[in-house]
């Protein structure tokens, strides 16, 4: 694992943009796993930004986004397809065939789940996977539980996330209940996977995914046991990490 920990939510933005078209220099075909929320979207913002000013070339790349809410269809403002098509894909050359999200629309969730599994296996598996963290320290939408949830899968909202997410609705009561979402050992088949994570109340789920026990209860914690992980963080979501974490290289940019 390394950290990077940079002075504000846009360097972080730069810095994780920095790794993803360092992989699609290196492998134009590359499949990448996409997060959603509003910590990648600096990242979005300057990955179309050399698009545009350096021709970064996203014709032969392949995504997967992490989850979608149940009862969502892509037209919909809230839904996560939208999320990605007004913050991301409108902005590249991505061609729609290569772009996948689960479909939250889909009548049998345990089909829609083998269905996506095998769709990311068809295409090679996924090279560099993006993550953002909840408070609550869950990747993509696997929430605390008793223990890790292997594949693609129904999840039902921790009340915290539906708090955490009313902010993009009208009101509480608007948030999903349920979503659809890549399971924990899906996220950890990746190649590579960068975490992002910005502000004070990311600190203690940095905390925790860093530092903690590997356990279910903090999703995030089972990066420890990647093999690829890098971690970038503004200076608020890295505030409680030690100076030193053994075997974990930290770099302050
Ligand atoms: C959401 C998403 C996660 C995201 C997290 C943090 O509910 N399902 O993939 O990383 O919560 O969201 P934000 O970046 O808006 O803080």
């Amino acid at each position: 694992m390394r950290i990077i920990i940079t002075e504000s939510y846009e360097q972080m933005g730069v810095e994780a943009a920095n790794i993803v078209a360092g992989q699609i220099y290196l492998k134009p075909d590359s499949v990448l796993g996409l997060a959603t929320g509003s910590t990648p979207v600096s990242m979005y913002q300057r990955l179309a930004a050399v698009h545009k000013s350096v021709g970064l070339d996203f014709s032969q790349v392949t995504t997967f986004n992490l989850d979608e809410y149940i009862g969502m269809s892509p037209d919909n403002p809230q839904s996560y397809h939208y999320f990605m098509q007004e913050n991301f894909f409108r902005h590249i050359n991505i061609r729609p065939e290569n772009v996948f999200l689960p479909d939250g629309m889909a009548d049998d969730m345990v089909a829609e789940g083998e269905r996506y599994e095998k769709l990311i296996a068809s295409r090679g598996g996924i090279d560099l996977q993006v993550l953002g963290i909840g408070q609550n320290a869950h990747i993509g939408f696997n929430e605390p539980d008793v223990k890790f949830a292997a594949t693609t899968h129904k999840v039902e909202l921790d009340e915290e996330t539906i708090q955490a997410n009313s902010r993009f609705f009208n009101s509480v009561s608007d948030v999903p209940r349920y979503a659809i979402s890549m399971g924990i050992k899906t996220i950890m088949m990746a190649e590579h996977v960068i975490l992002l994570a910005n502000g004070r109340n990311k600190a203690e789920a940095v905390y925790k995914a860093v530092c903690g026990d590997v356990t279910p209860e903090a999703p995030a914690s089972i990066l420890q046991l990647h093999r690829d992980v890098a971690i970038i963080l503004d200076k608020q979501a890295a505030s409680l990490l030690p100076s030193a974490i053994r075997g974990v290289q930290i770099t302050v940019k």
